[in-house]
């Protein structure tokens, strides 16, 4: 077999067999086939797709380049999440205890943030001490014992997946939707879960802005579960405006923490809900999506949720005392409120320019393993649809120095926009996708 007849295949519109996926995959994971030909042949995928089956053998093939983690012998079912990245959004830290405390295991590998968008385990680095790079050992044995481990993605698990998401960064090919669905899946598969809920965002804040194109993924991602034996669930989740008040990651720990302690934003504690019910459905703890909700919200009512994640900071060798008072984190430099200079209705808060903002302010990085600043960032107080009077509280800004201030305070102006009549509220929520 040769790489270059593989790519022209490709570029010329053809299906690839599932020796030739593996020939390509695993040549570039072991340096055999080198970069450029790699990035020819992702532009092919981007220019001419993959049929569902393609999709499907690449994503085992990319699972396969490392270790897949067997979860049968933690005693209970595993379910996993996973959200394809917004503004605001922490859903992990409050669903991964309140889920746990439901009585199903949640072993979550997580990202750090890239681009506009947060990544939980910045969140949680947020909190001083708190591992994210546990061997999978580590991780299997806190599975078993706690039932909850939210850590970052062990080197050995689909080597191939990571090396080929750097190549795709820098050569145009991330929004291929194959290439998207076989990425995010090979890593779930190779986490082991049987189960996963899976959070499409859509929107001005996410990599997809239409729905057409998130529905498309979504029903890929949930295609390639079944043809690997898992159960999967998408949800299509609106990201045209941050999810909950904070955008940035001690803000965003802060958010979650009061949401552990049932005193959430509304919007955020009900997404929470929503995730969190379809997992205990996918579980077999529940049998209806409602019932979960219950059984989710009293578990956010009965201090057991927060209980779980003050264990799994302990585990993870995170320092309690500033989960428990978190007003000892430290904070920005500089904070200042933004006000409103007019009356009316608010008709957008473009969640693209609040993230980017907040990787201007320091939250997040442009470039993979630069640090963050994990004081700064925002908080958005008001929703679309909100009736505003002028001089109300819109934004509040933590930033390092006045003159990021003075950007950030700009740059938040112009991403929202105004109407003199009422606007309806976005949903939370577009459509469930199943098999
Ligand atoms: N998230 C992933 O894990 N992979 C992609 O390709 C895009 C988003």
């Amino acid at each position: 077999m040769r790489a270059i007849d593989i790519i022209e295949k490709k570029r010329d519109g053809y299906a690839l067999t599932k020796d030739e996926i593996e020939y390509l995959i695993q040549g570039f994971t072991k340096d055999e086939i080198p970069d450029y030909k790699m990035a020819a042949w992702a532009m092919a995928v981007f220019f001419t797709g993959m049929t569902p089956q393609e999709t499907a053998d690449l994503t085992m093939v990319i699972a396969h380049t490392g270790e897949v983690l067997d979860l049968s012998g933690i005693g209970k079912p595993a379910v996993d999440k996973h959200s394809t990245g917004g503004v605001g959004d922490k859903t992990s830290l409050v669903v991964g205890p309140v889920v746990a405390a439901c009585g199903l295991a949640v072993g979550k590998m997580s990202g750090h943030g890239l681009g506009f968008t947060g990544g939980t385990l910045d969140k949680l680095e947020s909190i001083p001490g708190y591992r994210t790079n546990l061997t999978s050992g580590e991780f299997l044995r806190q599975l078993e014992t706690i039932g909850l481990v939210i850590s970052g993605q062990s080197a050995d698990l689909a080597p191939a997946d990571g090396k080929l998401y750097a190549l795709r960064d820098v050569t145009g090919t991330i929004p291929s939707i194959p290439l998207i669905a076989s990425s995010i899946m090979s890593k779930k598969i190779a986490a082991g879960a049987l189960a996963v809920v899976l959070d499409v965002k859509v929107g001005k804040g996410a990599f997809l802005e239409r729905l057409e194109s998130a529905r498309e993924l979504a029903e890929l991602m949930v295609s390639i579960g079944e043809h690997s034996g898992r159960r999967v669930v998408a949800l299509l989740s609106d990201m045209n405006q941050p999810l909950g008040y904070a955008v940035g990651n001690t803000l965003e720990l802060i958010e979650a923490i009061d949401t552990l302690h049932n005193e959430g934003p509304g919007d955020f504690t009900e997404h929470c809900l929503v995730i969190s019910a379809h997992m205990l459905v996918l579980g077999g703890i529940v049998t209806s999506v409602q019932e979960g909700r219950s059984l989710v919200a009293e578990k956010l009512e009965d201090g057991s949720a927060w209980e779980r994640f003050i264990e799994m900071v302990k585990y993870q060798g995170g320092e309690i005392k500033y989960v428990e008072e978190p007003n000892l984190l430290p904070d920005a430099q500089v904070i200042e409120v933004v006000e409103a200079a007019q009356t009316g209705y608010l008709s957008g808060i473009n969640a693209r320019l609040v993230g980017e903002t907040a990787v201007l302010l320091g939250a997040g990085r442009s470039r993979k393993n630069e640090l963050v600043d994990h004081a700064v960032g925002i908080a958005v107080f008001r929703k679309v649809g909100d009736q505003i009077q002028k001089g109300e509280q819109l934004f509040k800004i933590h930033a390092r120095s006045e003159e990021a201030m003075a950007e950030a305070r700009h740059r938040l102006l112009k991403a929202i926009t105004w109407s003199d009549s009422q606007i309806d509220p976005l949903p939370l929520f577009y459509e469930v996708i199943s098999s």
